[in-house]
């Protein structure tokens, strides 16, 4: 069989190194891949939203299956488009992150519980709402912003400031025109992913990101700069709770709507007093979340992704791995501002630990960084503590000029 993969970040790269251990796929392809999916995958040059360009690589290297990872292609129909069974939910079940609106519709309607909000497509009406709520509010753009589309206001000009940027200045184009205005919650996040074929649902091992760009859950928010898994947090009775008001609703509301989802159901919570809420849903793996919770997975990947996509998950059994998890996040000194790139990476062989290039480019088999997000390095172990130290030494040994890492990914996780 041959398998292709959309996409070109550390969790493609995760995802291709499983997905090269299958034996029932012949020849692996990404589009456009990257320097480090190059050892798993052919690449072929292409751009993961241009619908005919994916399609013409599928008909020219006889493509049996595709995998679509990324937001945008799956926000703009792609599985749809494409005439071949593929692991990924179709446009409409991907509104459940490519709309704000519909999420929190969706929420609304089934008594899934989310933070209180209102949706509003005119600025006039979203500011005069504004002079009446409590701050902080969380203001977000109803379509997909490159994850940079929520803003915490802590008062009420800097709500102001978010409501002109996104529906007057369109700072993210058409997906700031409707915005989202929510309640500010608090508490310990954890991301599930699941494995689901849009009637049985199979949450993968919690995980916890760290967005923001330094210590101390400092500064501005990034595409994530490490993981931990499982997430301590995520207990026995929250994993219930989440499970019977979160997860299962989630998927019979799709269903229910008529657009059942098949792929990787991504759920950003949070544990609030009042009990576990959706933040977020994504309609796909979270990266690094990927990077993290994919080590520890001891079945083959693409079996799993199969029944997903020809709808015979309860019949599949997923098994994992005990212990922990970690990964960490070498980025471009200036990330998520601006950066150099076009370092030379060098990483040791023999590491006790996996890792996942998420933006370098190969030439004559040397790495070169090309984005902010460089490398991540995952490993396992016994328990958090060894997976943490373990991530942390072979982190310590890969070098490029101007290399930056969070140094506390797990800490607060560890004194929990
Ligand atoms: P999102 O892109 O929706 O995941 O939001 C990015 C981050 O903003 C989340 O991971 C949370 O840390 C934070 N966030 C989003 N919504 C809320 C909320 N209602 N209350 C508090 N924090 C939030
Ligand atoms: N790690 C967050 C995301 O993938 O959206």
């Amino acid at each position: 069989m041959n398998v292709l993969i959309l996409g070109s970040g550390g969790r493609e790269c995760a995802i291709s190194s499983r997905l090269s251990k299958s034996p029932e796929i012949d020849r692996l392809y990404a589009l456009p891949g990257n320097g480090g999916i190059k050892k798993y995958a052919t690449c072929i040059p292409g751009s993961v939203t241009d619908i005919g360009c994916v399609k013409k690589a599928v008909e020219d290297y006889a493509i049996d299956y595709c995998v679509v990872t990324p937001d945008d292609p799956l926000a703009i129909g792609m599985v749809d488009a494409l005439s071949i069974p593929c692991f990924g939910p179709k446009q409409s079940a991907a509104r459940i992150e490519s709309s704000k609106a519909f999420a929190k519709e969706l929420m609304k309607k089934y008594s899934i519980p989310t933070a209180g909000y209102e949706v509003f497509s005119s600025y006039e009406e979203a500011l005069n709402y504004i002079k009446g709520i409590t701050f902080p509010a969380v203001i977000k753009a109803d379509g997909l912003a490159l994850g940079k589309g929520v803003v915490i206001a802590e008062t009420i000009e800097e709500a102001k400031k978010a409501l002109k940027e996104m529906m007057l200045d369109k700072k993210f184009g058409q997906s700031g025109c409707k915005v989202v205005i929510e309640e500010f919650l608090e508490g310990p996040e954890v991301t599930v992913l699941a494995f689901t074929d849009g009637k049985t649902i199979k949450p993968m091992i919690s995980s916890m990101d760290h967005k923001r760009a330094y210590d101390g859950d400092k500064g501005p928010n990034t595409g994530g700069m490490g993981c931990i898994a499982p997430n301590p947090y995520y207990t026995t009775d929250i994993e219930k709770e989440a499970l019977d008001k979160i997860i299962l609703p989630t998927i019979k509301a799709l269903a229910e709507e008529g657009c059942p989802f098949s792929g990787c159901l991504y759920f950003g919570l949070m544990i609030t007093r009042d009990g576990v809420k959706v933040i977020e849903y994504n309609s796909r793996f979270g990266d690094p979340e990927t990077q993290t919770v994919l080590p520890l997975l001891k079945s083959d990947l693409f079996e799993i992704m199969k029944a997903c996509t020809y709808g015979y998950l309860d019949k599949t059994e997923i098994k994992w791995s005990e212990g922990s998890s970690c990964s960490v996040v070498l980025a471009s000194s200036g990330y998520p501002g601006s950066y150099e790139k076009g370092k030379e990476i060098t990483i040791p062989e023999n590491l006790d630990a996996e890792v996942f290039i998420a933006g370098a480019e190969e030439k004559d088999g040397r790495l070169f960084t090309s984005s902010g997000r460089v490398v991540d390095v995952s490993a396992t172990g016994k328990d958090l503590k060894e997976a943490v130290e373990k991530a942390y030494k072979a982190s310590e040994m890969i070098f490029f000029e101007g290399k930056t890492m969070r140094k506390d990914i797990g800490k607060k996780a560890l004194e929990a």
